[in-house]
């Protein structure tokens, strides 16, 4: 058992504790490893299972981690949760996603369907120029209301955690909106938050021909003006969307205000997004289905972690996925995400990420496992708080109907969740 007991002279004495969740099939702390850091290499290859299991819980933290005997001799509750039958391991931890949005886009998936290609509809005002519509057109109280909608149905999928960005405003204002939505929803929901600025997300219509004004324009009117709202500054790193020299310029910028950095990088050209992620010490480049060898070095000799995002390049119909083992093998610090977004990755579940790493960028379930809790919360900042089950961090976790840990991935289609808890608070689905 891992925790801490108490004991009077008349020997071991129960300790009180708010609630107790026994009877685990399987319970998977990843406690094999340190509370904090990402998990490199063979340290993503290791999962400790202990049958029986349960974790006692007090003031939404968790106390102790163990067999049902053990925690029940040495914990009393008048809460008891027996979670026999599933497999439970700490909550997912989404650390890119896009949930600041007002409207789907199904009629821009009919016209991929039919073969139109996702940077010829962005060049042609819709994509998320089409979404930058929408969120300028709606209130905060309504967008607000809209992001709940899309925290509830993260903590049904079993996140308990996720990384939130702005960018589908692109004006001050509706950037602004944006961040005041997500910290708005964030006081009412109980999933953890990190807000991202990302009005560099792409250029709106009426500065497509002098797209350094608006480069001027992020940097000297949405910067300051956000800069309390959110926690990091990110960048679509693109070629044909901002590019080497632009993307370094707002980044910089951010960094100089304070804001941690995150990249989207190398996605659809190669542009050395990854080198330049890494060169100003950002926390996560993004994407990566085209970065470079020299990119994979540079990843792999930082603490910058790469975030790969399987569920996008396989719903836009790409062939090419990040080369995930190379990745992997060269020792970079690799977390998975959903990239839930209304355009190119229509999920928030991360059951369903898993499996696509595993079956399109070729990662084993064990590695998932810390792609989807330990290494994104290390690139979020919040490993001391989540990602693993010690004693002491958040009481966040989900019980799964699976055969075994191991059917993490191999079960895919439906959502496998049965229970999240969120700092100890029970969410049935
Ligand atoms: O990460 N690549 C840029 N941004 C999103 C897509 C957003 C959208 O299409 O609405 C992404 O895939
Ligand atoms: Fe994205």
């Amino acid at each position: 058992m891992y925790g801490i007991t108490i004991s009077s002279s008349f020997g071991p004495m129960p300790e009180t504790v708010d609630r107790l969740f026994i009877h685990c099939k399987e319970l998977v702390p990843l406690m094999d490893g340190p509370p904090c850091g990402a998990r490199r290499g063979e340290a993503m290859r290791s999962v400790d299972v202990i049958e029986d299991g349960a974790i006692a819980v007090r003031d939404g933290r968790v106390v102790a981690i163990g067999t049902t005997s053990e925690i029940s001799a040495a914990y009393d509750a008048n809460d008891v949760l027996d979670l026999t039958d599933t497999v439970v391991i700490p909550g997912f931890v989404d650390c890119h996603t896009h949930p600041a949005f007002a409207a789907t886009r199904e009629e821009e998936f009919h016209l991929r369907c039919a073969g139109a290609d996702y940077m010829e509809i962005a060049s042609k005002g819709g994509g998320i120029l089409s979404s930058v519509r929408a969120v300028r057109a709606i209130g905060e109280d309504a967008l607000t209301e809209r992001v709940l909608l899309h925290f509830d149905k993260f903590i049904a999928h079993g996140t308990t955690t996720i990384e939130a960005k702005s960018g589908y405003g692109l004006d001050t204002a509706s950037e602004v909106k944006s961040l005041r939505a997500l910290t708005r929803a964030m006081a009412e929901h109980p999933l953890t938050v990190s807000r991202t600025f990302l009005g560099a997300h792409e250029v709106p219509m009426e500065y497509r021909e002098r797209r350094d004004d608006y480069v001027d324009l992020v940097i000297d009117e949405m910067l300051p003006a956000v800069d309390r709202l959110c926690e990091s500054c990110d960048v679509f790193a693109e070629p044909k969307v901002f590019d080497a020299v632009r993307s370094e310029r707002i980044l910089s910028a951010a960094k100089v205000r304070g804001l941690r950095l995150r990249v989207h990088a190398d996605e659809i050209e190669p542009m050395g997004g990854a080198e330049l992620a890494v060169a100003l010490g950002a926390d996560s480049a993004d994407h990566l289905a085209v970065v470079s060898e020299a990119g994979i070095a540079a990843l792999a000799g930082s603490e910058t972690t790469a975030v790969l995002l399987p569920g996008t390049s396989f719903y836009l119909g790409k062939h090419r996925h990040a080369p995930a083992r190379k990745m992997l093998e060269a020792g970079c610090a690799v977390a998975l995400a959903s990239d839930f977004n209304p355009g190119s990755c229509y999920t928030m579940s991360m059951p369903l990420i898993v499996s696509l790493a595993c079956v399109l960028l070729h990662m084993t379930p064990a590695e998932c496992l810390c792609a989807t809790t330990i290494n994104p919360a290390a690139s979020l900042g919040l490993d001391a708080e989540v990602g693993t089950l010690h004693p002491g961090k958040r009481a966040d976790f989900v019980a799964l109907d699976l055969p075994s840990w191991k059917g993490l991935g191999y079960v895919f289609g439906g959502n496998p969740v049965l229970m999240t808890v969120k700092d100890g608070e029970v969410f049935g689905v």
